[in-house]
This record gives C-alpha cells, sequence and structure tokens, in this order.
C-alpha cells in the first residue's frame, strides 16, 4: 500500500483582518492559508502543504491561461451553535471532482486525501467561519494545469489548490425570491460538451447571455442546446418546479451539473413523501401549468445559492410571477431543513453531515 502523504504546515503569523460577519458578500474574502499540492507525470501528485494565501507564481505559458484545462468544486463549512465544525457531503464534491478530471482529462486525485487537506485546512482556520445567520466557510478546491507549452494536449504539470472565504448570501435578494431570464438565444453546453464537469469555460460561456439580460435579473436560466425548449439548469444552481403537488426537475442528461444539493433535495422530497419527477421538462410544460394556475413554486438548488426561490420568469414573449413572487412552502421547509442539518439544528438522519 502506498505511504500517505504528510500535509508539511508553512504557517504565517500575522492574521489579516476578518470581515464583520453580518456583512459578508460572496467570495470577495480569502482567508489566511491555502493548501497547495503539485503533479508531474514524474512524480503524481506531491509536496501536500499548507501555505500563507498569498498569489501564485505561474509561467505565463501555462496551458491553463490558453485552453483553460482546469476543474473546480464548491463547499462549506458551517460553525454549529455549540462551536463544532461541519461539513456537508463533501465526499460527493471529490468524486465529482474527478468525474469533472476525467472529462477534462486531468489525472485523479486522491478522493480520502483531499478530504483529509480540507479538514485541516479548516480546522486550521476555524476562526474565520463566519457565525451570522446564514453565513458560512465556502471552501473552493480546483485544479489548473500548469505546464509552460503552448501545444494542445494534457498538460503534464498540475496544481491543486483548495482556497477559502468567508461568505454571506450568493444572491444579493439573500432569501427572497429572485429573478430569473429565460435564455433563448444562447446556450450553455450541449449533451457530449462539458456540461456535466465542473470546468471554468462553462461559466466563461455563460457570461454573455447574463450581460445581455435585463435589469435586476439574478441569472439566465439555461435551455437545452438542441431544441432550445427543454429546461436545463441555471448555471449556479440546479432547478426545481413544482406543478400541480408534484416537484419536478430536470433529469440528467450529460449537459447538467450533478449539484450535491440537487441530489439532497430529491432524497429529502423522498423521505417526505413529496412526489419528485426527474425527467425532461419544457418552457411550454412551464408556460401552460401557469396559464392553468397549477404552478405552484419554482426554486434553485447549489451549495452558494443554498435554496433560492424564483419569484419572476421572465422570456422575450412571457412574463411569469411564481406563488404571488413569495418563497412557496417547498422551498422554505426545503430551506430550512437543509440549513437545519448544514448547521447542526435538526438531526440529520442521513448522516450528511462530516465533522471536522
Ligand atoms: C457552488 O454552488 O458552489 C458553485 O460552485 C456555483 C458557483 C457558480 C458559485
Amino acid at each position: 500500500m502506498e505511504e500517505e502523504q504528510v500535509i508539511r504546515m508553512d504557517l504565517c503569523s500575522s492574521g489579516k483582518e476578518k470581515p464583520q460577519s453580518d456583512q459578508l458578500a460572496f467570495g470577495r474574502t480569502f482567508t489566511d492559508h491555502m493548501f497547495l499540492m503539485d503533479y508531474t507525470d514524474e512524480k503524481g501528485w506531491h509536496d501536500p502543504r499548507v501555505v500563507p494565501y498569498e498569489p501564485l507564481t505561474v509561467d505565463p505559458s501555462a496551458m491553463v491561461f490558453h485552453y483553460g484545462q482546469s476543474v473546480f468544486e464548491g463547499m462549506k463549512a458551517y460553525l454549529t451553535a455549540e462551536g463544532d465544525v461541519q461539513l456537508f457531503r463533501p465526499q460527493r464534491n471529490f468524486k465529482r471532482m474527478n468525474h469533472s478530471n476525467d472529462r477534462l482529462c486531468i489525472p485523479p486525485i486522491d478522493e480520502a486525501f483531499a478530504l483529509k487537506a480540507v479538514k485541516q485546512l479548516v480546522a486550521l482556520e476555524k476562526d474565520w467561519i463566519p457565525e451570522a445567520e446564514g453565513t458560512s466557510l465556502y471552501i473552493r478546491p480546483f485544479i489548473i494545469s500548469t505546464e509552460p507549452f503552448l501545444g494542445v494536449a494534457p498538460s503534464s504539470h498540475y496544481q491543486f489548490i483548495i482556497i477559502l472565504s468567508p461568505v454571506g448570501a450568493y444572491y444579493k435578494e439573500g432569501i427572497n425570491p429572485i429573478k430569473i431570464a429565460v435564455e433563448n438565444d444562447y446556450v450553455r453546453t450541449v449533451a457530449g460538451g462539458t456540461g456535466e464537469a465542473k470546468t471554468g469555460g462553462n461559466y466563461a460561456a455563460s457570461l454573455k447571455a447574463q450581460e445581455m439580460a435585463e435589469e435586476g435579473i439574478a441569472q439566465v436560466l439555461w435551455l437545452d442546446g438542441v431544441e432550445r425548449k427543454y429546461i436545463e439548469e441555471v448555471g449556479s444552481m440546479n432547478v426545481f418546479f413544482k406543478i400541480n403537488g408534484k416537484v419536478v426537475t430536470p433529469a440528467l442528461n450529460g449537459s447538467i451539473l450533478e449539484g450535491v444539493t440537487r441530489n439532497s433535495v430529491i432524497q429529502l422530497l423522498k423521505h417526505w413523501n413529496v412526489p419528485i419527477e426527474e425527467r425532461k421538462i419544457s418552457m411550454d410544460e412551464v408556460y401552460q401549468a401557469h396559464k392553468e394556475g397549477t404552478l405552484e413554486e419554482a426554486f434553485g438548488a447549489g451549495t452558494a445559492a443554498v435554496i433560492s426561490p424564483i419569484g419572476e420568469l421572465v422570456s422575450h414573449h412571457e412574463h411569469l410571477e411564481i406563488n404571488s413572487g413569495q418563497t412557496g412552502a417547498t422551498a422554505k421547509r426545503l430551506y430550512d431543513t437543509l440549513t437545519g442539518i448544514q448547521y447542526g439544528k435538526i438531526q440529520d438522519p442521513f448522516d450528511w453531515v462530516e465533522k471536522v
């Protein structure tokens, strides 16, 4: 059996000023330290270390800058009322990271070791976990290709990095319903593309539509890239619609990211005996349900977004107000239960919580 690598600790003494936990935005401040690990074809993944948070030194010809060979993940550490620190289903994030790695021709990471690295880093930065309601320490593991080479091929050098950021709500609306625009011109990805991998290019490709969307739009809703008919996801979250008592979410089809929160929502709904269907759902079906008065709720689910009720859905020719622009009962119950489990306020019947 291979000997487990020891994480070298190179710590800094002077702490940065911590932001006020009730005034946190998303992803603007970073903690004192980060985790780094290198890969070369000769040595494999090696030299795991925790070092002061600082700019990286990367060659301008590093392949990531030119061809975008990179992947990332997003998870959170939560502080409980008792002062314990917990993660939420982190194993799924590293499993998904390896799935993304495979798609981007990046060598796999040791998932158990990556979890150990997260725990060690989060434990070190425990004082950075904010305490205000709805805040947490966002964890961003990512891998970049660092070989200095301009040929189009998989890199032979990589860096695996984990940074931490104390965060508040992802959307400026907080937990209030957001306005989403149906995207009819651009597509995010197609089946066979990179849609189900968590790679920066998918997000870069989404910016134009977001920029073109009207004022007040939080995000755009992507439709399938072939028929431009079926709902896919929002980019920062998966989506759910409650129609006539049943919750429907687009089935995973190769171009939709398999969200950890998405999976948790499905499991919770099944646990509560709320009908939940994973299937194709078209915008026409949503328009029709709205017309008939059976569109009860719409909401998004993601690590950063948690559960985000959708109060308005707009497109070129339709403007739907959903549940009078208010948070629906299902979204509220899901939000309360998920955050209750994450912050250790309610019992975790699924064994989702991982103590640090
Ligand atoms: C997350 O929910 O953690 C994500 O990675 C989405 C990101 C666009 C903020």
